[in-house]
């Protein structure tokens, strides 16, 4: 496993900051060298604040809908999607490759203090591989950017039909790519996910208002019955 600098002054590290609507500030960092895992993707920042919008957090109304639900997060790379969901309650895993764990570990101890009624730790999970580690089914899966290479499309999307269940959600977000063979990938990824999930796509005007573009798409899946 690869050893990590651990001080935020770090030669290699730089810090993305996601503002809370609870006043509050995550801290990710990223790597200036690495595999794509190492920073944070546009659509990573589109889906954690996604989470917090009304339809899932409205303290004036009492709504938490994050408040102890079990959550799962895949390919997630710094963690920051998965971070937020434990801000909010979730007792959430986020789990990418052997190589990304230790930048996982560095961002949930970095943000340990923003994580209350929440829990959050780091599990290596390769798509296509044993998930009875993760089971019983979490109550939402989460994916930021995972639809990006060809060889991983089929692994991926058996590991959503191990993992999820009947009443799990999946919150998929992935930026539309128009380049090379991205639209070849996107393409092929629904069809195969397409076969066992039915996707229902989330308006703009549901999304956060600042932190949404038209170009990255937020899907909410749920297993055909
Ligand atoms: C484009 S990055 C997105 C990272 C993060 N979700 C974000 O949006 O900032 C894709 C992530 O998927 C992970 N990944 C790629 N292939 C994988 C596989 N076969 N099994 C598990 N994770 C994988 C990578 O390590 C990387 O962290």
């Amino acid at each position: 496993m690869a050893a990590l600098p651990t001080e935020p002054g770090d030669e290699g590290y730089f810090v993305r900051e996601v503002e809370k609507r609870d006043g509050g500030c995550l801290r990710v960092k990223q790597c200036s060298r690495g595999d794509v895992g190492c920073v944070v993707w546009d659509a990573a920042i589109v889906l954690s604040k996604y989470l917090e919008t009304e339809q899932f957090c409205d303290p004036a109304a009492g709504i938490n809908t994050w408040a102890d639900k079990t959550v799962v997060e895949l390919g997630a790379g710094t963690g920051v999607v998965g971070l937020m969901a434990a801000t909010l309650g979730a007792h959430v895993i986020v789990t990418d490759l052997e190589d990304l764990q230790p930048l996982l570990e560095t961002n949930i101890q970095d943000n340990a203090a923003l994580v209350s009624s929440g829990s959050v730790k780091a599990k290596v999970l390769k798509w296509g591989e044993d998930v009875a580690e993760f089971l019983p089914p979490p109550d939402f899966l989460l994916m930021a950017d995972c639809i990006y290479y060809e060889q991983s499309l089929e692994p991926l999307v058996m590991t959503l039909r191990s993992l999820a269940g009947p009443q799990t959600c999946i919150i998929c977000c992935y930026e539309q790519r128009t380049m090379g063979h991205n639209p070849e990938v996107e393409k092929r990824f629904f069809e195969l996910l397409l076969r066992h999930f039915e996707s229902e796509a989330i308006p703009l005007e549901k999304q956060d208002p600042e932190y949404s573009s038209p170009d990255i798409h937020v899907l909410h899946l749920h297993l055909r019955p």
